[in-house]
């Protein structure tokens, strides 16, 4: 007996677009049926001019749980996203405090579980002060580390370089892969100290407001991802490396990915969408880490898209206060903006990329990086039946905004050109016609 049917739309399957009606049973895909076939269920949504597609896993979330809950909480930012057609997120460690020992992640997933509408996984921080925990995270189920190689919001002490190869040998060991944010401290210290580096009080010319990508050159993301390569391979580790922002780095991804080394390649809505001319217009709202670069570098990353090097894009959603974001300095002002909601109806439709090669970007790229492969990231008879149905609307005005502090440059300055009619989450309708429906039953998944 079926508990839900979504009719008449056409299914993102692994091999293509194929017009179906996808029925739901016991929280799997039970079936893909000819359209019309003759299916009871209790409930159907009407998918008619619609694309079916595996729901999103934003591998790259800051939802703020526990310690940073008036920058975002889970309830909001779960609303976000199953708003946005993402039925999974995976969960950055740099709370308050950070997800950096077993007690901590087993804390955090205590105040999380019954507030989340997606189901949701965690990364376990790797830093120089906790690489006794790896193994103890592990055990208690993070599906990956994620580890800054400079600051961050929250306090999270870089490892040194033999830090760093002596945990990627445990976690090769453990077989769980490291998310990479790659800057180099040293270098971003030196460059935000040269003249050309600093803001003047009171700024708001052109020139100070691009101090903040100054202070952080591209050879500072080029340096930290080339070492993250090396160490990597050196310890026989999986990595990925967050954000990509820069031509440089794209390329050395490439070069290593050539080369055999198990590292995956993200980048961000923003990086494709935006350059730095968006911080001149936007100021503080535009400011996040890396910052958003030059025009050759957005090209580059959407040939990095094209050729297979980027495999997955994350939104990085981790918003601030509106306060916050204004306080009246850009160098004070604190980095990033929300994103979880956008990554779908921001590119959808965008002529650059096919809807099969989005879905293997949001979807696919996701789940095989994360240890959520086969039963997540693709439509299938078995498969987990966590889908959006969405409708391609060109140049539609953003729709309603979940999360607590929803401001982003990117939907400031890029048309919506999808509209989600409906998110299904386990089987479930967690959004449907602009709201949400029933309660929060995301899962916690672990290995
Ligand atoms: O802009 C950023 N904001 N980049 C990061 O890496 C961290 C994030 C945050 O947590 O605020
Ligand atoms: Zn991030």
């Amino acid at each position: 007996m079926a508990d839900l049917v979504i009719r008449g739309g056409a299914a993102v399957t692994p091999a293509g677009l194929q017009p179906a009606d996808v029925v739901i049973a016991s929280g799997t895909i039970a079936d893909l049926v000819p359209p019309g076939s003759p299916v009871g269920a209790p409930e159907t949504v009407d998918a008619t001019g619609c694309l079916i597609l595996p729901g999103v896993i934003d591998a790259h979330v800051h939802f703020r749980t526990p310690g940073l809950t008036h920058k975002e909480d889970w309830d909001h930012a779960s609303l976000a996203a199953v708003a946005g057609g993402v039925t999974t997120v995976l969960d950055m460690p740099n709370t308050l405090p950070a997800t950096a020992d077993a007690d901590s992640l087993m804390a955090k997933a205590g105040l999380v579980a019954g507030h989340s509408r997606c189901h949701y996984g965690f990364y376990g921080a790797l830093a120089a002060s906790n690489l006794t925990c790896l193994p103890g995270l592990a055990a208690a189920g993070v599906l990956g580390f994620k580890v800054f190689l400079g600051e961050t919001t929250a306090s999270l002490p870089p490892p040194d370089d033999g830090q760093l190869l002596r945990a990627w040998q445990v976690t090769a060991g453990l077989g769980l892969r490291t998310m990479v944010h790659a800057e180099n401290a040293a270098i971003i210290r030196l460059a935000t100290a040269a003249p050309e580096g600093s803001v003047p009080a009171g700024g708001g010319d052109v020139g100070s407001l691009l101090a903040h990508g100054r202070s952080r050159p591209p050879v500072a993301e080029v340096e930290a991802v080339s070492r993250a390569c090396l160490l990597a391979e050196a310890a026989g580790a999986p990595i990925a490396i967050a954000h990509l922002s820069t031509a440089g780095a794209a390329q050395v991804v490439r070069r290593a990915k050539g080369e055999g080394v198990d590292v995956r390649g993200e980048t961000c809505p923003h990086y494709l969408l935006l350059t730095e001319q968006e911080v001149v217009t936007l100021g503080a709202l535009a400011k996040v880490n890396p910052p958003l670069r030059s025009a050759a570098d957005r090209d580059a990353l959407w040939q990095a898209v094209g050729d297979g090097t980027i495999d997955q894009l994350g939104s990085d959603h981790a918003p601030h206060t509106p306060a916050e974001k204004a306080c009246g300095d850009l160098q004070q002002a604190p980095a990033g903006f929300a994103g979880v909601q956008n990554s779908l109806p921001l590119l959808l439709g965008d002529p650059r990329l096919s809807v099969r090669r989005l879905v293997e970007l949001l979807c696919e790229g996701p789940a095989r990086n994360w240890g959520l492969w086969p039963r997540k990231g693709r439509i299938a008879r078995g498969a987990d039946a966590d889908l959006a149905v969405v409708r391609p609307v060109p140049g539609r005005l953003p729709p309603r905004q979940w999360s607590l502090h929803p401001d982003s440059p990117v939907l400031r300055c890029r048309p919506a050109r999808a509209e989600v009619l409906a998110t299904v989450v386990g089987g479930r309708t967690a959004f449907r016609d602009g709201l949400p429906c029933g309660p929060a039953t995301g899962v916690w998944l672990r290995p």
